[in-house]
């Protein structure tokens, strides 16, 4: 008998124990901290033992009571960051997923995953209005920039053969870090990207981008992608895609469109969206604004070919046998990823069991929380709003004195007291200059009562600060 065997009956009880105590976790959310009280040095002794020579059994399980209580639980109240919330249909998919343990690099190796892969992301392509395109999942929005940009670099100036050449990409101010980490990655230099200057609701201005394209090319230099935000990171800002697709055009630049936060939200309000499909590439994220557990990337592009140029390179032991086209596929032939987790089970059955319209309903429900938020803050006399609100991210600011460097001090310390109080879990943005508390909503189980909640929250924090109580 194999070390590791496992009886059926085994493997039977040790699941109806996992699924008992995810169940547990669900049922008791609404009374959890939105982040546990807890230190450092307090969670790494609770995990420093030595792994084990011999292996405990069933009471290895024991201590998953304590991973629960040591981590930020998928509360309601969670508002950081852009976070989706876990959908628990989707998670016992996961759990499904890794028993079978696909390994999604080709048709050959696993042909109902490749084939459920290919048909989601033609699907939410052609739900977001992107009719055509095809692409692939990937670890989340930072991996699919990256290959969004690799992508671009082949098409305009290819590196492949003999490394890169230097190049230029546009982008806002308001970009998201991954798009620099991409630039440094692909040899193009972080220098070579410009951040354009964004007008008063953080859209990039397509009169400075033009300014700034005819700049390099004066200066000999060769402009090469434009990285339009539909979503940014910070306040949730759309860049104008019609207005910077006709720069694209019209200069032959490729253009990769940052969606990881908002373009999910097309689906439920498209008219905002108007000039997605103009895209050479589209990065998304379905674990943010769809919902899913991490971890669950998408990357979407207009042409098939160019991606097969940027990323095919296929070693022999590799390479597919088949005549048919359906079966002859492999996704390392579009994608910088080999071994692949099966992601779109997930999604697959998330979407079958709760329906598109469920899902528009939730992001329209997320929009509907911010606006609430929005008007609660501005009927308050000490909190300002720092930033139109335009999807579901809200930044706003406890308002005492003048801007500068004090306010940006009392807001941090206010946000750290917010943390503490375990109530409700905001993060924060730098807004021109400014530190300024935000609240995300991309969260399924928030409520209007939950909502309702943040602004006191914040106000106590403030009053503890204030008199020195934190
Ligand atoms: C606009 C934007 N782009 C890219 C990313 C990176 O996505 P990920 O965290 O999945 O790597 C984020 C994450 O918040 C984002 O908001």
């Amino acid at each position: 008998m194999n070390a590791l065997h496992l009886p059926n009956a085994e493997f039977r009880s040790l699941a109806a124990r996992v699924t008992d105590i995810a169940a547990d976790l669900l049922a008791g959310l609404d009374d959890l901290r939105a982040f546990p009280a807890v230190r450092g040095e307090q969670v790494a002794r609770a995990f420093g033992a030595p792994l084990p020579e011999e292996g405990l059994r069933a009471r290895a399980l024991d201590a998953l009571g304590e991973v629960l209580a040591l981590s930020r639980a998928p509360t309601p109240r969670f508002y950081g960051y852009v976070l989706g919330s876990g959908e628990p249909v989707a998670a016992l998919a996961d759990l499904l997923a890794s028993i079978l343990n696909q390994n999604v690099t080709a048709w050959r190796s696993a042909p109902a995953a490749v084939t459920i892969e290919r048909q989601i992301v033609r699907g939410i392509a052609g739900a977001l209005g992107c009719e055509g395109f095809s692409g692939s999942l990937c670890g989340g929005g930072s991996m699919a920039n990256l290959m969004g940009l690799a992508m671009a670099r082949e098409a305009q100036l290819p590196a492949n053969e003999s490394g890169a050449q230097p190049g230029v990409v546009y982008a806002s101010s308001e970009v998201h870090m991954s798009i620099p980490k991409a630039m440094a990655l692909l040899g193009l230099g972080r220098e070579n990207l410009r951040l354009i200057g964004t007008d008063e609701g953080y859209r990039l201005d397509p009169q400075a981008l033009r300014t700034a394209i005819a700049a390099d090319r004066c200066a000999g230099r060769k402009p090469l992608a434009v990285v339009a935000s539909s979503g940014t990171v910070n306040t949730g800002a759309i860049d104008p895609l019609p207005d910077i697709a006709a720069v694209c055009r019209e200069q032959q630049l490729w253009l990769h469109v940052d969606g990881e936060y908002g373009a999910l939200a097309a689906l439920a309000i498209p008219e905002q969206f108007t000039g997605l499909s103009a895209a050479d590439s589209l990065s998304l994220d379905p674990h943010k604004w769809l919902y899913q557990p991490l971890d669950c990337g998408m990357l979407l592009f207009r042409s098939a070919p160019a991606a097969r140029t940027a990323f095919s390179f296929t070693g022999d032991y590799a390479k597919s046998l088949a005549p048919d086209p359906l079966e002859a596929f492999a996704f390392f032939d579009e994608s910088l990823e080999l071994s692949r987790r099966f992601r779109a089970l997930k999604l697959w059955l998330s979407l079958r069991y709760h329906g598109l319209a469920a899902f528009r309903s939730a992001i329209r429900t997320d929009l509907r929380h911010a606006q609430n938020l929005a008007g609660l803050i501005r009927g308050t006399q000490t909190l300002e709003l720092l930033a139109p609100v335009e999807l579901s991210a809200v930044c706003f600011r406890y308002r005492q004195g003048e801007p500068g460097a004090a306010g940006d001090e009392l807001n941090a310390a206010i946000l750290k007291r917010v943390i503490e109080r375990g109530r409700v879990y905001l993060s924060n943005a730098t807004l021109r200059g400014r530190f300024a508390l935000r609240a995300c909503f991309v969260n399924h189980r928030t409520t209007d009562q939950d909502v309702s909640e943040i602004v006191p929250e914040v106000l106590q924090a403030a009053r503890d600060v204030l008199s020195g109580c934190s």
